[in-house]
């Protein structure tokens, strides 16, 4: 498979880089939209999104989106229920969706209280449902938003295992040993098959395995993240200063 590095740019801070990811969402949608009148858009967990939803959801924004419009879906998904401090979802709740009144009909989340496999069976059922069949049948999401940890996960693709194991499954439940915790998690043909996908990253923790996941031919059991560079549709890496100190 022939691999693209994507566009790297690169902002000042972590502040900077929200309002970036912000930035992105609002543009995706408006040309997701404007060609069919839809936009579905998967939202990842972590610190650097959650910053990007509240800027979404805030009064000065969140007249840029046509939210009616738009269907949220999951990248990952701790193996938690939905109001648990740890959920993805609840996050997204109290950022974005909530602040923003979103019906319930246009959320579609990861079921993290269920039975790990049989949660992730049935998440890739309401993906092949809900999203139009691209390249091979897999469903196409518009955006897919990625965060990236220092160990080079994302979404909960971690290092130690090949993430193209069962790709076609669209969706996993991979034991994470360094938590001691199942995730679920979409797999690389997700990613691959979205319009765009956007990973955002930020602070200096990151540097090491940034560069080494932009590194021509990286290992993706060892830096999970490469795998975005086999994407079909636009890749984006947002960062800020101090994750590129190691980029060449
Ligand atoms: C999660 C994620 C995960 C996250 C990275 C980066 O559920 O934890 O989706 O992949 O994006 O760990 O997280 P930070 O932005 O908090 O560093």
């Amino acid at each position: 498979m022939s691999e693209r590095r994507g566009d790297v740019v690169v902002v000042e801070d972590e502040a900077a880089l929200a309002q970036a990811v912000a930035g992105h969402v609002i543009r995706a949608a408006a040309e997701a939209i404007a060609v069919r009148g839809r936009f579905d858009l998967a939202l990842a967990g972590g610190s650097t999104p959650k910053a990007a939803y509240a800027l979404l959801a805030s009064p000065e924004r969140r007249d840029a989106v046509a939210w009616d419009r738009v269907r949220f879906f999951f990248g990952d998904e701790r193996c938690v229920p939905p109001d648990d401090a740890q959920s993805n979802f609840r996050m997204a709740a109290e950022s974005l969706l909530g602040p923003l009144g979103i019906a319930d009909e246009a959320i579609f989340r990861m079921r993290g209280e269920d039975e790990p496999a049989a949660a992730a069976r049935a998440y890739a059922g309401v993906l092949r449902a809900e999203l139009e069949g691209g390249a091979g049948g897999a469903p196409v999401l518009d955006l897919v938003l990625l965060g990236m940890g220092p160990d080079g996960h994302t979404a909960s693709l971690f290092p130690g295992s090949d993430p193209y194991l069962d790709d076609a499954q669209l969706v996993r439940a991979p034991f994470v040993a360094k938590f001691a915790t199942y995730r679920l998690t979409v797999t690389p043909l997700v990613l691959r098959n979205a319009g765009a996908v956007v990973v955002a990253a930020a602070g200096a923790a990151k540097a090491a395995a940034l560069a080494a996941a932009l590194r021509p031919g990286a290992d993706p059991a060892v830096y999970p993240v490469a795998v975005v560079k086999r994407n079909v549709g636009r890749l984006t890496w947002l960062v800020d200063r101090d994750a590129v100190t190691n980029l060449t």
